[in-house]
């Protein structure tokens, strides 16, 4: 018999692995090309060559025996301290090794700095839409995942129910910007604004409440738009970060946490999320890519493609009759559902082969996401489909 806790987390098996699997029956049925699959956040574009130079390299020049071992639980020094002084010249800040843990991409390192802080019942605060294994990843460490609902107007966060729902319990406070699934960016405004308001809460309430930052999506940017970075505004900051993106490596498992020194008892998170990577498992994140990242770091995925496809679908959206915000970040557009009940929106919407994301499955009800990292002619031949499905549903 399985375990209580696993038995609720089975029951609500994510809905976007579901619409995965759909899209490879359907591709079975109607040949892969006749499918437009925009349930995953899986980047479509090749990793720089920089990479596979990199990672041939290594395999030649290093001693298999070291290359193929065990690292330290944090990571090789000289890796963690090659992202440090990265970090340092592109933002000003001043990282040593020791504040950096190397993790299994983001999904690891959030893990890792949850278990790190939570008690039980302890409260993780949340911005509607966010990425759902928040809720997973909370449940974990039996911590209660508080939810401030969405700001449909701008997708910006709604900093009064924030400041309302902050209580002696809230140990953390997790924010995603470029956001999945809005692909909106948190102003600089913005994130000043609610680090003003933890500031007085912490003082407030006598506690530490720490911000965490996940950012698999900070290189995809667009129009020039700046992601500020977080340590700078609020001290009790840790990033997490991730190369799933960025290098268009989700499959190779590999981001890093940064535990700066002004975080509240910053020695004993990180020596405690060290242990944390170690015992839940990860034990170390995957050697031969911390090596390659390492190498890697000035390198870049090309943005450019994603950006056509932001343009295409969303202008292509628009004219069908779609109500939809411009993303400026990521490869996602959240998209307002014609009708309250957006399931049944992604029902019809499947008749044309189309694939798209229930907002539900980020804590907003009666909006769709789709995930635009895909063939640029994914996203041609599927305007006219959609265009089908707005003369259905008679929003043209
Ligand atoms: C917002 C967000 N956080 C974390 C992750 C996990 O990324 P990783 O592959 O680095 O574990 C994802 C993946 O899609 C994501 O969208």
């Amino acid at each position: 018999m399985i375990a209580e806790k696993m038995k609720g987390m089975v029951a609500n098996s994510s809905a976007i692995r579901a619409m995965f699997e759909e899209g490879n029956r359907l591709a079975k049925i109607y040949g892969r090309e006749n499918v437009y699959d925009f349930s995953l956040g899986n980047p479509n574009v090749a990793a720089p060559a920089a990479v596979k130079k990199a990672i041939i390299e290594l395999l030649e020049e290093e001693d298999p025996v070291v290359l193929h071992g065990y690292s330290s639980n944090s990571g090789y020094e000289e890796v963690k301290q090659a992202v440090a002084d990265s970090l340092n010249e592109r933002f000003g800040t001043s990282f040593a090794a020791k504040n950096i843990i190397m993790t299994v991409g983001a999904a690891g390192g959030l893990n890792v700095i949850l278990k790190t802080l939570l008690n039980p019942g302890d409260e993780v605060i949340v911005f509607a839409p966010y990425f759902g294994e928040y809720r997973s990843y909370t449940n974990n460490y039996d911590g209660v995942l508080v939810e401030i609902s969405p700001n449909t107007e701008t997708f910006q966060p709604k900093l009064d129910e924030f400041e309302q729902k902050i209580t002696a319990k809230t140990k953390a406070v997790i924010v995603n910007t470029p956001n999945n699934p809005t692909g909106v960016v948190y102003s600089e405004d913005t994130i000043k604004k609610l680090a003003a308001i933890m500031e007085v809460k912490q003082k407030e309430f006598g506690t530490d409440i720490y911000l965490i930052s996940d950012e698999p999506y900070r290189e995809l940017a667009y129009d020039g738009v700046e992601v500020p970075y977080l340590t700078k505004y609020y001290a009790n900051t840790v990033v997490g970060y991730s190369y799933s993106k960025s290098l268009s490596l989700p499959g190779e498992r590999i981001g890093y946490l940064v535990i700066p020194d002004e975080v509240a008892d910053s020695k004993d998170v990180i020596a405690a999320a060290i242990v944390a990577n170690r015992i839940l498992g990860f034990v170390n994140a995957p050697t031969l890519q911390q090596k390659m990242v390492a190498k890697c770091l000035n390198e870049k995925t090309d943005i450019s493609y994603y950006d056509r496809n932001r343009e295409t679908l969303y202008n292509g959206l628009k004219e069908c009759g779609f109500n939809c915000i411009k993303p400026e970040g990521a490869f996602y557009l959240f998209v307002k559902s014609p009708f309250e009940n957006e399931k049944q929106f992604c029902e019809m919407a499947k008749k044309y082969n189309l694939l798209i994301v229930p907002g539900s499955s980020f804590g907003c009800p009666g909006y769709v996401r789709l995930a635009y990292c895909v063939a640029y002619e994914i996203i041609v031949n599927s305007l006219p489909k959609f265009k089908e499905l707005a003369e259905e549903i008679g929003v043209i």
